[in-house]
């Protein structure tokens, strides 16, 4: 019991002094000191040195490159809970947004889908499946469902970059919605497009986005909870 106490506690040194360190002598990109230097400043096994470590990736503060070595992690993006697209939240931070899609097409609207966005079941509707990219580096997986008989020819030039520009030239650039936000584990095919181990943290968030009283989007998205920060605003209830 109280060796397992000692070891708890040296792991925490060992990580909390990894975790100070990442915040003031070293920036994005330096190495984080060895591992055999670590056990031996610490008097701690590689197993203590490493479990410190994985906290430390899983927090998204170092990143493991193969075959490299363990290094401090490039900031993350603090992504706020506002009614922004993608493009305009990397652009406020001076990034660049990108997108591969995975897929686009008019599919029939499934009862979930019909329900979200307010037509009926079996009503066509936009489903685009894109892969989103800030600075080159994958970011999320979503997918976004829209009301076809709302948007004519919507796919017609191809997918739009930036979805909510294209809503934007239309008048229909949503002026509020709901965001849920939940924990979750990257299934399969999202930690391979998102470069990261299968059952690594992800964000969920699904959001209903409305022009005026009407539906206009349905997205259901997982985010790198490694590259990621939710910045909420808060204030006293009234
Ligand atoms: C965010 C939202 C999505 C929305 C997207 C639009 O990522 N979570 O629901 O579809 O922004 O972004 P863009 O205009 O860059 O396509």
């Amino acid at each position: 019991m109280l060796s397992l106490r000692r070891t708890t506690l040296k792991y925490l040194q060992v990580r909390d002094y990894l975790r100070a360190l990442a915040g003031s002598e070293l920036t994005a990109g330096d190495p984080v000191p060895s591992e055999r230097a670590l056990c031996e400043r610490f008097g701690v096994s590689r197993m203590t040195v490493r479990q410190a470590v994985d906290a430390l990736v899983v927090d998204g503060i170092l990143e493991r490159v193969q075959g490299r070595g363990t290094f401090v992690a490039p900031p993350k993006v603090d992504l706020q809970v506002r009614l922004a697209s993608f493009t305009e939240e990397m652009t406020r931070r001076g990034m660049t947004a990108s997108v591969k899609v995975l897929g686009a097409g008019i599919v029939e609207a499934e009862p979930d889908i019909a329900e979200a966005l307010q037509v009926a079941v079996g009503d066509d509707v936009i489903h685009l499946h894109r892969l989103r990219f800030a600075d080159d580096e994958p970011m999320a997986v979503e997918h976004s469902w829209l009301p076809a008989l709302r948007l004519p020819g919507f796919l017609d030039g191809g997918v739009p970059s930036s979805v909510y520009v294209d809503l934007g030239t239309r008048g229909l650039v949503p002026d509020w919605g709901e965001d849920t936000i939940d924990a979750g584990e990257a299934d399969h095919d999202e930690a391979e497009l998102l470069t990261i181990g299968p059952g690594k943290p992800v964000l969920r968030i699904t959001r209903r986005a409305f022009t005026g009283d009407q539906a206009i989007e349905y997205a259901s998205a997982a985010y790198r909870s490694d590259r990621y920060t939710l910045w909420v605003p808060v204030s006293r209830p009234n």
